[in-house]
């Protein structure tokens, strides 16, 4: 699914640097893996880099492929700036879970939830109502996202991610604003989809104890003066 090769993602400013650093990497289909990092790790930043959102300031190699025979060189196409591109790989087949939220203010949580598959010019169906119930936001997809508590916006964010059934999850912190039986019934939706549609999943997480036997990638930071280099791989 993804398949990366001295990768590196550098910010610069107020005299701390903070550099990314991927010698490789790779994911297969259907591959769940779990991001463990400190605080300030890097976790976001390699799942912006995998989300075709941020782009690399370099990269030897850098492919994102999808399904069969639909392989995308993310290297070039960021390098050439094919941003259409790059968006529409992402809206097809990337589902991304943002730390912080990002459901859309003026749509009703329902509306939030269906956007991908509208965008997508795919009829909805069920899934909506489905993703919902088992989140446990039924009764909220009438309201609107300021009305929901910061758990259920969570909750909504994580059904809009999943509705189009994309070939890859990418979840940031996904259960960090909700209470253990929540957590654990989140961390079950995405186990869940691995399990059944073979979903490529990459999670970012302090919840050690949820997700504590599954597949984990770890971030090791080092310090070179005023710059922090955080590498991780496989
Ligand atoms: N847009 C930005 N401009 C400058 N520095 C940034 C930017 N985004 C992130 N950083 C820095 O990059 C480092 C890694 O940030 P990142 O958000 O990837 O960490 P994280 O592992 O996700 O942390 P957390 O667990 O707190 O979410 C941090 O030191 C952060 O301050
Ligand atoms: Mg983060």
């Amino acid at each position: 699914m993804f398949a990366l090769r001295e990768l590196c993602r550098r910010y610069s400013g107020g005299g701390a640097d903070f550099e990314l650093w991927v010698p490789a990497l790779t994911l297969k289909a259907g591959e769940l893996v779990v991001l463990k990092g400190v605080s300030g790790s890097g976790k976001s930043t390699l799942l912006d880099i995998l989300a075709l959102v941020s782009r690399p300031d370099r990269a030897a190699y850098f492919r994102f492929t999808p399904g069969p025979g639909r392989g995308a060189d993310a290297a070039q196409l960021w390098r050439d700036g094919q941003l259409d591109t790059l968006s529409r790989l992402r809206g097809e087949h990337i589902g991304y879970i943002l730390q912080t939220g990002g459901l859309l203010p003026f749509l009703t949580v329902r509306e939030n939830i269906g956007l991908p598959c509208r965008l997508l010019g795919r009829p909805q169906f069920r899934a909506v109502p489905e993703l919902a119930e088992r989140l446990g936001i039924s009764r909220q997809l009438d309201k609107f996202p300021a009305q929901l508590s910061v758990g259920e916006r969570q909750r909504a964010a994580i059904a809009r991610a999943l509705v189009h059934r994309p070939n890859v999850v990418l979840a940031d912190e996904p259960t960090a604003s909700v209470d253990p039986l929540n957590a654990a019934a989140i961390l079950q939706v995405l186990l869940d989809l691995v399990e059944r549609f073979g979903t490529t999943t990459v999670i970012a997480s302090h919840d050690w104890q949820g997700v504590a036997g599954l597949q984990s990638l770890e971030f090791r930071l080092e310090r070179d003066g005023p710059l922090i280099r955080a590498s991780v791989g496989n």
